[in-house]
């Protein structure tokens, strides 16, 4: 596996971190899910970096990311991801692969940088928006999270984010995630929550996403379900849906072989 560089580009007042693998091969830019950093991808990073210019990015806020997120928007960390490529002179179109918050920035991603697209892999992540029950539990998390710091999120989330087997199996990559939530800033978890409670519905989009697209779940998942992403990869031109088993809302985590040869051939076609 070629070595991984770590690089923080500071662009305009925020600061971004990126991981950054391999040098031949397709542009494939990684985006975590809420409320992780790019170590998540840690099992892509390395499968992947053989056939692809791996970059993974910690968000805004999050990892060793810095900058204003009192406002943010899915947009805003879209914007971000194409100053990180354009900062690291990434001129080729990309492959865009976000998981879950990560995929929400990719639909943004899609509506504002398509020039930059070559594909998307959209893992264990919805189309639709929170009904107003979700949006006020997460204005609440928010609340919450400035007034008790980052501990009680981990409780909070960890369940839902791994298949009750994956606590039995990998006791070890429940540890980790639970260290990385402990120590992501709570500005960062109460930004993402505030600025997912109100990202738009993207239902209506997805009949004119015609970049040739990977959509991945676990069979698990609770909070992105099989059959709602099955549903929207349905509805778009060019989408291949693969389901993942053995694994909840974490699948390249929780079962990275199957997920590592999705991706490997998704980009093997996109190359050839
Ligand atoms: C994530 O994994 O990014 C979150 O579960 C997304 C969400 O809360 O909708």
């Amino acid at each position: 596996m070629p070595a991984s560089e770590y690089q923080t580009l500071v662009l305009g007042k925020s600061k971004l971190h990126v991981c950054v693998a391999g040098e031949q091969g397709p542009p494939l830019a990684l985006v975590h899910g809420f409320p992780l950093d790019h170590r998540m991808w840690r099992f892509q990073i390395e499968a992947c970096s053989n056939h692809a210019r791996v970059i993974a990015i910690d968000l805004r806020g999050f990892g060793q990311s810095s900058g204003d997120v009192s406002d943010i928007t899915m947009s805003d960390y879209a914007d971000d991801c194409a100053a990180v490529l354009k900062a690291l002179k990434v001129d080729e179109p990309v492959v865009l692969c976000g998981l879950s918050m990560g995929g929400y920035v990719a639909w943004q991603f899609w509506k504002r940088h398509r020039e930059r697209l070559a594909g998307l892999v959209l893992c264990d992540t919805r189309a639709a928006a929170d009904t107003e029950e979700v949006a006020r539990g997460r204005r609440k998390m928010a609340f919450d999270v400035l007034a008790r710091g980052s501990g009680f999120v981990a409780d909070a989330m960890l369940p839902r984010l791994m298949a009750p087997e994956t606590f039995d199996r990998f006791p070890d990559r429940i540890a980790e995630l639970r260290q990385v939530i402990e120590a992501t800033d709570p500005e960062a978890i109460a930004g993402a929550q505030r600025a997912m409670a109100t990202r738009v519905d993207v239902y209506g989009w997805l009949k004119e996403i015609a970049v040739p697209s990977l959509v991945l779940c676990g069979v698990h998942d609770e909070v992105s379900r099989l059959d709602e992403m099955q549903d929207f990869a349905s509805q778009m031109p060019d989408a291949r849906f693969v389901a993942v088993p053995d694994a909840g809302h974490m699948a390249p985590l929780e079962n990275p072989e199957p997920v590592n040869a999705a991706i490997q051939a998704f980009l093997k076609e996109m190359t050839v």
